[in-house]
C-alpha cells in the first residue's frame, strides 16, 4: 500500500544516508511555501473587500472571516462553525491559509478550486444563509463596489463568478512561508532545536510523512481516518463516499494541511481532538498502530509548532457604505 510504500522507501534511503551521518533523507517528500505569485492585484483589494463583508449573509453580520478569522490561522477555533441563526454546523472550519495548495477544498474535496468553493457559504443556509441574487442585489446597490468591479472586470454588471474570482485571488494570497521547518529545509540547520528535530525524524519514521507531505504536510490525497482501528467521529459522515459514491471512500478526507496547526485547534473534521497531543496520540493509534510515549509525542507536538509560518498582514480594508436603497440585512427572520 502507499502509506507503506512511502516509509519504506524513506527508511531505506535514511539507511543508506545514515551510513555518512545525514539521516534527513525524507526532506525531499516535503517543501517550502513559496511565496504568493502572478496574482492580480486589483481583484485581490476587491476579494479582501468582499472576505470581510458581512453583508454577503443574510443577517449581515457573518462575513467569511467570521469562520475563517485571518487574526486565528485562518479558522474559528471552535468544535464545529456557528452559522446563520446561531446554527451549529456539521463539521469544523478547516483554515484557509494555504487552502491554494490543496488538491481540492473542502473535506471532502468536493469543490475543485477556490473559486468553485466560494460560491457555497454565501447560499448555504446554516452558513451565511444569503442567496447569489441576494448578494448580487446588495453589491449593486452600493456605488464604490459598482465601480471598482468595473474596474476590476470590465463588466457592465456585477455576476457571482466575479465575486467568487476575487475572492479566490484574495485567498491565493493567503500563504504563511518562512516558518522554522521551511527556513531549515532552506539550509539554516539552527532553525530547528534538538526536541524539534527528533519529533521530525519521529513523524518521518513512524509512517506521518505517508500521508501529510508535499507542500502543505498534507491537503494532497484522501485517506481513510481509522485505519488500523475506526474512528468513532466517523458516524453520520459520509466523508468523500459522498463525492465519489463509492463504498472503498467511506470515512475519506482529504488529508488536512499541517501548516500552522498550533493555530488551528481543534482538530479533525468533526473538531473533537481539543490539543495537538491528542490529535497525535490518535493519529499514531487509528493511522499506524503505534502508541507514542508522553515524551514521543512531545517531540511531534514541537516538531509541528515549527510549522506556523508568516501570517498574512495587510491593512484592514474598509468596506465602501450601504447606499440608501441598498436592501438592509434581516438577522431574525
Ligand atoms: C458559518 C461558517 C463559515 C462561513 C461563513 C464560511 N465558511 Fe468556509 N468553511 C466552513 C466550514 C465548516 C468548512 C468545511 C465544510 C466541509 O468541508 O464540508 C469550510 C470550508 C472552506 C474552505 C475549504 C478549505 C479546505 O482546505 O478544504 C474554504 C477555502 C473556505 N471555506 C472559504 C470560505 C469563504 C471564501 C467564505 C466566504 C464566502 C467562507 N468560507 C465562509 C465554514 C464557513
Ligand atoms: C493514512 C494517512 C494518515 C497518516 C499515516 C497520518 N495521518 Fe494525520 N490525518 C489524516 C487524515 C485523513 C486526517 C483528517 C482526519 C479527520 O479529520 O477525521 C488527519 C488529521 C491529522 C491532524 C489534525 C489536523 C487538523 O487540522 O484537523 C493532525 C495534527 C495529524 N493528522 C497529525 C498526524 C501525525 C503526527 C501522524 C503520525 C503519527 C499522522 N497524522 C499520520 C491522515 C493521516
Amino acid at each position: 500500500m502507499r502509506v507503506k510504500n512511502i516509509v519504506a522507501a524513506g527508511l531505506v534511503a535514511a539507511g543508506t544516508v545514515g551510513a555518512v551521518g545525514v539521516a534527513w533523507a525524507f526532506d525531499h517528500l516535503y517543501s517550502p511555501i513559496a511565496p504568493p505569485k502572478a496574482i492580480d492585484l486589483g481583484k485581490v483589494e476587491l476579494g479582501k473587500k468582499l472576505y470581510f463583508d458581512p453583508r454577503l449573509s443574510k443577517s449581515g453580520f457573518i462575513s467569511c472571516n467570521s469562520c475563517h478569522n485571518l487574526s486565528m490561522g485562518g479558522t474559528d477555533n471552535i468544535k464545529t462553525s456557528i452559522g446563520d441563526k446561531w446554527q451549529q454546523g456539521p463539521i469544523n472550519s478547516p483554515t484557509v491559509l494555504n487552502s491554494s495548495l490543496n488538491l481540492a477544498q473542502f473535506w471532502d474535496g468536493r469543490a475543485a478550486d477556490l473559486k468553485e468553493q466560494a460560491g457555497g457559504p454565501i447560499a448555504n443556509p446554516g452558513e451565511m444563509a444569503f442567496t447569489h441574487t441576494l448578494a448580487l442585489g446588495v453589491l449593486e446597490s452600493i456605488p464604490a463596489y459598482v465601480r471598482e468591479f468595473k474596474l476590476v472586470f470590465k463588466k457592465d454588471k456585477i455576476d457571482i463568478d466575479q465575486v467568487t474570482e476575487a475572492i479566490a485571488e484574495f485567498e491565493k494570497t493567503l500563504v504563511t512561508p518562512n516558518s522554522r521547518f521551511d527556513q531549515w529545509l532552506l539550509g539554516k540547520k539552527t532553525a530547528l532545536t534538538q526536541d524539534e528535530l527528533a519529533g521530525y525524524k519521529l513523524f518521518n519514521e513512524s509512517g506521518c510523512v505517508a500521508c501529510h507531505n508535499g507542500p502543505n504536510l498534507g491537503g494532497n490525497s484522501f485517506q481513510k481516518m481509522g485505519i488500523v482501528e475506526p474512528y468513532k467521529g466517523n458516524e453520520g459522515v459520509a466523508g468523500r463516499a459522498g463525492v465519489t459514491g463509492k463504498d472503498a471512500d467511506r470515512f475519506s478526507y482529504k488529508v488536512p494541511t499541517l501548516r500552522n496547526v498550533e493555530l488551528t485547534y481543534p482538530y479533525f473534521h468533526d473538531g473533537a481532538a481539543n490539543t495537538l497531543a491528542e490529535a497525535v496520540d490518535v493519529m499514531g493509534r487509528l493511522q499506524l498502530g503505534k502508541k507514542f510515549t508522553a515524551d514521543e509525542n512531545g517531540k511531534i507536538v514541537a516538531f509541528l509548532k515549527t510549522l506556523t509560518g508568516d501570517q498574512p498582514t495587510f491593512t484592514l480594508p474598509i468596506l465602501p457604505p450601504s447606499a440608501d436603497n441598498t436592501p438592509r440585512p434581516t438577522p431574525f427572520n
